[in-house]
């Protein structure tokens, strides 16, 4: 595609952008592409934030026409970048004129990584595709263009991101089936679907996912769990009655939760337990560094699976130092693991489980097997269980999901 004379003022971007994933290896064929060319990124996020780095906490700068002029904010727009379109489940950057903190609960994904995950859906003409988390709706857009907004269903669960997203689509010239509702349990007015795409994260595959696709139908998301690892993407056929086999496709992508599947808030008494708590104290062969993404994913992908209700929490007591907290509310156990820079660490633990015994027993396994990376696990989802695993499904690198 060229730019002519008359084109809509975004034209060269969208064509600029085009170039720059097709040069990243995130879009790789042309019906994509031509998506890409067609939906106006503008439309979709008015207005957004860019985070700021501050000195004691994030903050977000709201980024709208009036506050940065419009040249500035299309040129933003159309770069590779995920903005943040709402915080704390209300604030937009039409909220404020200056940088506000909170936590980020929609966004527009860098659209190479939207176009990444639509190139890995792998559908055909006429798949009939369900979408978990509209959010600004652009990635909602780029189905329509692909495959016809009558083949295409989305759904959101925050009712004013809905409400948005319907509108810059319909802007757009979208009229896909729209549902405000919780995902998680899919759309089963439109199924069966041929193919189910997610874009929040999931602790586990939801069972109305997998009965709301055709067998043979594919379901591609991301896995999250409470240590912060990203399984990146997994995509699963599914094969029959309930029952769905995956893989991990070996990338580090992650997604905001699905709201229902976030880990639990601390809650205002965690201050007061955790002080108190007494605990066996031993030192520890398996370090700290497991619990570090950068020192490799597959790790802390491991000790996820090994304490699946078990969260990650950095805290110290007054101004002594930092360290990582697993801490699992329900049963409140906790296993705080104390490295500073001396080897070896030592590892504390209270509650009826040992979590870090857990952790280290499952890090010493996946270790005598030659610490398989993440792309060489499956996933395979019954009515009864969802496991994780390596080599073997019965074997001693598989965990069951919490579900
Ligand atoms: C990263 S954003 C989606 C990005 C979007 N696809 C786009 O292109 O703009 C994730 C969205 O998932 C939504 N979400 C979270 N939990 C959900 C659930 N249980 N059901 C449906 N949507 C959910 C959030 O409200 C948020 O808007």
């Amino acid at each position: 595609m060229t730019v002519e004379p008359g084109d809509s003022p975004t034209t060269a971007l969208r064509l600029r952008l085009a170039d720059a994933l097709a040069k990243s290896g995130d879009l790789r064929t042309q019906p994509w592409r031509a998506a890409v060319e067609a939906v106006p990124r503008e439309v979709f996020i008015p207005g957004f934030f860019e985070r700021v780095d501050g000195p004691r906490e994030t903050m977000w700068r709201p980024i709208t026409p009036e506050l940065v002029g419009a040249p500035e904010r299309l040129e933003l727009t159309y770069t590779d970048e995920t903005w943040v379109t709402q915080l704390n489940h209300r604030i937009t950057a039409f909220d404020t004129d200056v940088p506000v903190a909170g936590a980020p609960t929609s966004s527009s994904t860098l659209p190479g990584l939207v176009v990444r995950m639509l190139e890995e859906l792998q559908v055909e003409e006429n798949s009939r595709v369900l979408e978990i988390g509209t959010g600004t709706g652009y990635s909602t857009g780029l189905l329509s263009a692909r495959l016809g907004a009558p083949l295409v269903t989305s759904v959101e669960v925050d009712a004013a991101v809905a409400d948005r997203a319907r509108k810059a689509l319909a802007q757009a010239g979208f009229l896909p089936d729209l549902v405000t509702g919780d995902g998680l349990l899919g759309s089963p007015t439109g199924a069966l679907y041929d193919r189910v795409i997610a874009t929040c994260s999931v602790r586990h595959i939801p069972s109305a996912w997998v009965a709301q696709t055709r067998p043979g139908g594919l379901i591609l998301t991301t896995m999250l769990g409470w240590l912060h690892a990203s399984s990146g993407l997994v995509r699963l056929e599914v094969t029959g009655d309930g029952t769905a086999e995956g893989v991990f496709l070996g990338s580090t992508d992650s997604f905001m939760p699905a709201r229902p599947h976030a880990a639990p808030p601390l809650g205002d008494d965690f201050h007061e337990w955790i002080d108190k708590i007494r605990t066996t104290e031993r030192e520890t062969a398996a370090g700290s560094e497991i619990l570090d993404p950068w020192e490799g994913w597959t790790s802390l992908f491991i000790a996820q699976l090994a304490v699946p209700d078990a969260q990650l929490v950095t805290y110290g007591l007054d101004d002594g130092p930092m360290f990582d907290h697993l801490v699992d509310l329900s049963q409140r156990s906790v296993a705080i693991l104390e490295q500073e820079s001396a080897e070896p660490a030592t590892v504390r633990q209270s509650g009826p489980t040992n979590l870090w015994d857990s952790v280290e027993s499952a890090i010493t396994r996946w270790r005598a097997a030659g610490s398989p990376s993440l792309d060489q696990f499956r996933i395979t989802v019954t009515p009864e269980a969802q496991t994780i695993w390596f080599g073997d499904p019965q074997g001693p690198l598989s965990w069951n999901l919490p579900h």
